[in-house]
């Protein structure tokens, strides 16, 4: 069964708390945060006085995705929060065995996260030291996008590297995903499916979370 890590980009940000708790009593694992500066990405999200606000209420593992340029300058701020994994951008760090050792050194989980047209193949000489891949399957800035096909297929590979090399890296799939495209990608591979609109838009996103875990644990299509 994946750990399903729902992205609060998605909730109501006029009733975060209620969203907030609405989540620790569902099935969820994480609770995925998106940053984003308008350099990386597009689009600017929450930075971290709302991000203390909502780790004062969540209580379940914080799944940090730094949309933004030199994700290293906040390593500490992003420890401070409490966070679990940290995931940087392949695209944005130049140094990433540098950044990933500092996550690590922090005592997170350092994820990276690899963009649409950002081959798996870069990872070959880093893949031993990471704790999570985060492939994303959409690009990334916005919510409630169209998931991109190839993805299932990239993660299938993203697979096939981790199984070949004896790493220990999970797999997390993050844009697009709901109930049909969840269940392919955990049949190709993948540990752990991020959810927005999938979630915060069904009429029942507990109910939603509960199907989403189910995902890939019957055969579908
Ligand atoms: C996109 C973000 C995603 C996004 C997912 O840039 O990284 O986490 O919120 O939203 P959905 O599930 O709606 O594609
Ligand atoms: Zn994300």
């Amino acid at each position: 069964m994946p750990l399903i890590s729902p992205s609060l980009l998605s909730a109501d940000f006029g009733n975060l708390q209620r969203d907030i708790e609405m989540l620790n009593s569902s099935e969820c694992d994480w609770f995925h945060l998106d940053v984003m500066d308008g350099v990386f990405v597009p689009n600017i999200s929450f930075g971290f006085p709302v991000m203390e606000a909502m780790a004062q209420h969540a209580k379940k593992p914080l799944d940090v995705h730094l949309m933004i340029v030199q994700p290293e300058k906040f390593i500490h701020q992003v420890k401070a929060l409490g966070a679990h994994v940290m995931n940087v951008h392949y695209e944005a760090c130049t140094h990433l065995h540098r950044v990933v050792q500092q996550i690590k050194g922090e005592g997170m989980l350092a994820g990276v996260t690899l963009n649409p047209h950002t081959p798996v193949s870069v990872l070959e000489d880093i893949i031993g030291d990471l704790d999570l891949v985060m492939l994303m399957s959409v690009n990334p800035g916005f919510g409630g996008q169209k998931f991109i096909e190839h993805s299932v297929e990239k993660t299938r590979r993203l697979r096939e590297l981790i199984d070949r090399t004896g790493s220990s890296a999970l797999i997390e799939i993050d844009g697009g995903v709901n109930r049909e495209t969840g269940a392919r990608l955990v049949q190709a591979g993948a540990d752990v499916l991020v959810a927005g609109s999938a979630v915060f838009r069904a009429p029942d996103p507990a109910a939603e979370i509960v199907a989403l875990k189910q995902a890939g644990t019957t055969s579908c299509c």
